[in-house]
């Protein structure tokens, strides 16, 4: 304190005060009265106050204590800012005298602030590849106090990376900088969080903190790395493009576009190229082109990662290609005849096949096959070589073309075939001869035909082809009843018609049996035989012909009928015969005519003349029938007869059948006739003039058989007659033998001279027409003449005793006729040629002597 008189008068005193910032408002700063001396009298008189050139009135003056109290808040740091020291000053005045009095307060610093960052955060990157040594300031931290009060210090937080290295700025504020003293990794740490701390030198002391975030930048100092050194995979061949193969995986431990990996394929073999691709993001491999096993078995593709920095990684992936039986076998002919003949050997090799198949293994390996059915079998011959055999005989007759089908067939899964068809022709062989239908054939013609008729058709099949079924027709080499079949039918041999030669006659021939041969055109032919029967039917060519009685022109014979003849009397029989068969020769007879119709009829069917009612003394002597013989034919033919009867009163025992000599009694024996009957019986040819033998026929009347031989002993006895009718019988034979010696010489004669007529005839060049008299012939002894009796006379010379019922040649005999059905008789129809043949066969009649009384003619 100094106290000042200043030359005004004025006193003017000093006082400083110094007071801690901050003090609450009434807080004493100082006791003005006390340190001025003045009383608080004067300065309530002097009403003293305080001017202050300041607009806050920090300070008060309490008169009544003469103390100067805050009455503001006082704040260093506004006030004075980093000034030190820092102070204000204000004046106390007085008036009464005027005293001024001047006051200084200092303010003291008090440490009321933290130091403080102006940035909570902070946050800077650094690159990882970041040198040691590298500085790298931190903001300042801020104080307002000022002295020990002020900011002091910066604390860095623990940490493997930084130091903190202080420094002064010119002004004398602090700031620090944070040093790297060790390599940073991002990889490692990719971040690094440090607290920087300020500290103030106050007491308490006080701090302010900052956070540090420092991020690691990547440097590219990773290569991508490929998590395997080899793929594999595998993929069916033919697999479609975008088939998914695998994945390749990289990775970088880089992060950012560093760690960004781009795959690849090197490109070391482009033509993978074109079969694979990779996705450059995800390493899915996949197949962008036409993978075929059978161009590669395998892929070896070698791959890149590379990521943004350049750097890369490689690897590479084995594609092994699976094979699929995508390729169907090839058949290849590599010999084939499309023709073999019928009759090839079993074993005959038609075709020689080769087979292939790219595909491999299983999928490669062929089998060859045809339908078993087929009579042929495939045999392997080489590897992928076949043979086609024969397998059984051919027949082109069933089968004249097969279609073969060759399969061959690999072992893939599903197997794929290739089937290639052969066609083979089988020639032909002539192995069929012509086959006919039947084994015999029958053919009708009717007789009268005109000569060229064609009667019917011979028609034979051979299943040969071609030539070897061309078939001619030929007539083998028969006869016919002396003819040669040429004759009589001719075949065309292609057609196999057969024709008449000439008109037929079937009262001549029946039956033609010819063999006819169907023969090939084949080499050598074929043939084969055919029995064809022709039969000749009738027609109703020929009217019946009446055999008995017959009609000769001027002699009459004329029948008996006794009158006493009972009703039915046999009278006659009309015989006659038609040589046409069947319907054409069923005769029935009827009476035309009659002297008196109602004393005779004839059988309808059998021709027998009987009386139908009794002969009375009024009947004419001489009857005359005409007999009406008519066949059965369509039209019918027919033949009449006369017969002549003559009823008569003679009681004649016997009579002789005129044709066949029966030697019949003719009425009732009765006890007036003779024992002894003596008939007379003359045998006599038709012959111009005819010539006779005459026979004695003994007849005894008797009761019984034994009565009969002894009478026939009696004959016997009679030896005289015997020997005059021996000397008859032996002049009768020698005129016979001369006369048949006579005839013998007169036929060679004419014999002779016929044959010197005949060569005239060839000489003069003249046709010769060789003359063959028609004869009737039954060949076949079918028995066309139903009423035929056959004669048979037994002259014996000498046989004594031969049978009881022969009597001895020479001695008086019973000649016994038997009528015959079976044998043959010998007839020469009336032609005048060959009456003239005088070795003919002899027409025997009889003449009736019945009693020695003559009857007739
Ligand atoms: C064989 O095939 C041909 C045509 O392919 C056909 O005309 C013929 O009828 C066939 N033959 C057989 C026996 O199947
Ligand atoms: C056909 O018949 C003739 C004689 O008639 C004979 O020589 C020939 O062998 C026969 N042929 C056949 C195939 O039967």
């Amino acid at each position: 304190r100094a106290l000042f008189v200043s030359p005004f008068g004025l006193v003017v005193g000093q006082i400083r005060y110094s007071i801690p910032e901050e003090m609450k408002k009434g807080s004493l700063i100082g006791n003005v009265a006390q340190d001025l001396g003045l009383d608080l009298k004067r300065l309530r008189a002097g009403r003293a106050r305080i001017v202050s050139g300041e607009n806050i009135q920090y300070t008060e003056l309490k008169t009544d204590k003469g103390i100067i109290v805050v009455n503001e808040r006082i704040d260093r740091e506004q006030l004075c800012g980093e000034t030190t020291p820092c102070s204000f000053s204000l004046e106390v005045i007085l008036e009464n005298p005027i005293e001024l009095h001047r006051v200084t307060v200092e303010i003291l610093d008090v440490n009321d602030h933290a130091p403080f960052f102006p940035n909570k955060d902070i946050r800077f990157e650094m690159s990882e590849s970041t040198t040691i040594a590298a500085q790298f300031p931190i903001e300042n931290a801020v104080d307002p106090d000022v002295g020990l009060n002020a900011l002091q210090n910066y604390i860095l937080s623990p940490n493997n990376y930084f130091v903190l290295k202080q420094h002064a700025n010119p002004d004398g504020s602090k700031y620090a900088e944070l040093v790297l003293q060790k390599p940073l990794d991002r990889e490692e740490h990719p971040s690094v969080s440090l607290k920087v701390i300020a500290v103030d030198g106050g007491t308490p002391q006080r701090s302010g903190t900052v956070n540090i975030d420092i991020t690691v930048l990547d440097a590219n100092d990773n290569a991508p790395v490929f998590n395997q050194s080899v793929y594999r995979a595998s993929i069916v061949e033919n697999a479609p493009k975008g088939t998914y193969i695998t994945t390749v995986n990289a990775s970088d431990a880089d992060s950012g576009s560093y760690g960004e990996i781009i795959f690849s394929f090197s490109k070391l073999r482009g033509s993978t190229f074109d079969i694979f691709t990779i996705d450059e993001k995800t390493g899915d491999i996949s197949v962008s082109g036409l993978i075929d096993f059978e161009k590669d078995k395998k892929y070896e593709v070698r791959l890149e990662a590379r990521d943004r920095g350049g750097l890369i990684g490689t690897s590479k992936v084995i594609v092994e290609v699976v094979d699929v039986n995508d390729n169907p076998p090839v058949i290849n002919i590599m010999s084939f005849s499309n023709t073999i003949s019928e009759n090839a050997p079993l074993g005959t090799t038609i075709a020689v096949i080769n087979v292939k198949d790219v595909d491999s293994e299983k999928n490669g390996q062929i089998t060859c096959t045809i339908d078993n059915k087929l009579p042929f079998k495939i045999q392997s011959l080489l590897s992928n070589y076949y043979n086609l055999v024969a397998d059984q005989l051919f027949d082109r007759e069933t089968t004249p073309e097969y279609n073969i089908t060759i399969t061959a067939t690999d072992s893939g899964s599903p197997p794929l075939t290739c089937s290639t068809t052969l066609h083979l022709k089988i020639s032909d062989v002539n192995d069929n001869a012509p086959l006919f239908d039947k084994n015999t054939y029958f053919a009708y013609v009717t007789e009268n035909n005109s000569p060229g008729v064609s009667i019917f058709t011979i028609s034979a099949q051979d299943s040969d082809w071609n030539q070897n079924a061309k078939i001619s027709y030929f007539l083998e080499d028969t006869q016919i009843s002396g003819n040669q079949i040429n004759a009589l039918v001719s075949i065309n041999s292609e057609t196999g018609v057969l024709h008449a030669v000439r008109s037929f006659d079937y009262e001549q021939i029946k039956l033609l049996e010819l063999v006819v041969k169907a023969q090939d055109g084949g080499s050598p032919p074929l043939s084969s035989n055919v029995s064809v029967k022709i039969l000749i039917q009738d027609q109703n060519d020929n009217a019946p012909q009446v055999l008995y009685p017959v009609q000769t022109g001027g002699s009459l014979v004329a029948e008996m009928v006794p009158r006493s003849a009972e009703v039915g009397y046999l009278v006659t029989k009309v015989v006659a015969v038609d040589v046409d068969s069947g319907q054409n020769a069923w005769l029935s007879y009827k009476l035309q005519k009659a002297t008196d119709r109602a004393l005779f009829e004839v059988g309808l069917q059998n021709g027998e003349i009987r009386t139908i009612r009794q002969v009375t003394d009024k009947d004419a002597v001489k009857q005359r029938l005409t007999v009406v013989v008519e066949d059965n034919g369509q039209p019918s033919r027919s033949a009449t007869v006369n017969v002549n009867v003559a009823v008569a009163d003679n009681r004649a025992l016997f009579e002789v059948g005129l044709q066949n000599g029966e030697i019949r009694t003719i009425r009732q024996v009765t006890d007036k006739d003779a024992v002894k009957q003596r008939l007379t019986i003359v045998v006599e040819d038709n012959g111009h003039p005819s010539r006779s033998a005459t026979v004695i026929v003994n007849v005894a009347v008797a009761d019984s058989f034994p009565e009969v031989l002894s009478e026939f002993t009696d004959f016997t006895q009679d030896k005289e007659y015997n020997d005059n009718l021996t000397f008859y019988l032996v002049l009768a034979l020698a005129v016979v033998s001369f006369l048949f010696i006579t005839c013998l010489v007169v036929i060679i004669s004419v014999k002779i001279y016929r044959w010197r007529q005949s060569r005239i005839l060839y000489q003069s060049n003249l046709p010769v027409i060789p003359y063959y008299p028609p004869r009737y012939s039954d060949t076949l002894g079918t028995g066309t003449l139903p009423h035929v009796y056959n004669y048979e006379v037994c002259r014996t010379t000498d046989s004594r005793k031969s049978d009881s019922k022969f009597g001895r040649a020479g001695s008086q005999s019973v000649l016994i006729m038997e009528p015959s059905s079976t044998g043959t008789m010998h007839r020469i129809q009336s032609d005048k040629s060959i009456l003239d043949e005088p070795d003919s066969p002899l027409e025997v009649s009889f003449r009736k002597k019945v009693g020695g009384a003559e009857v007739g003619t």
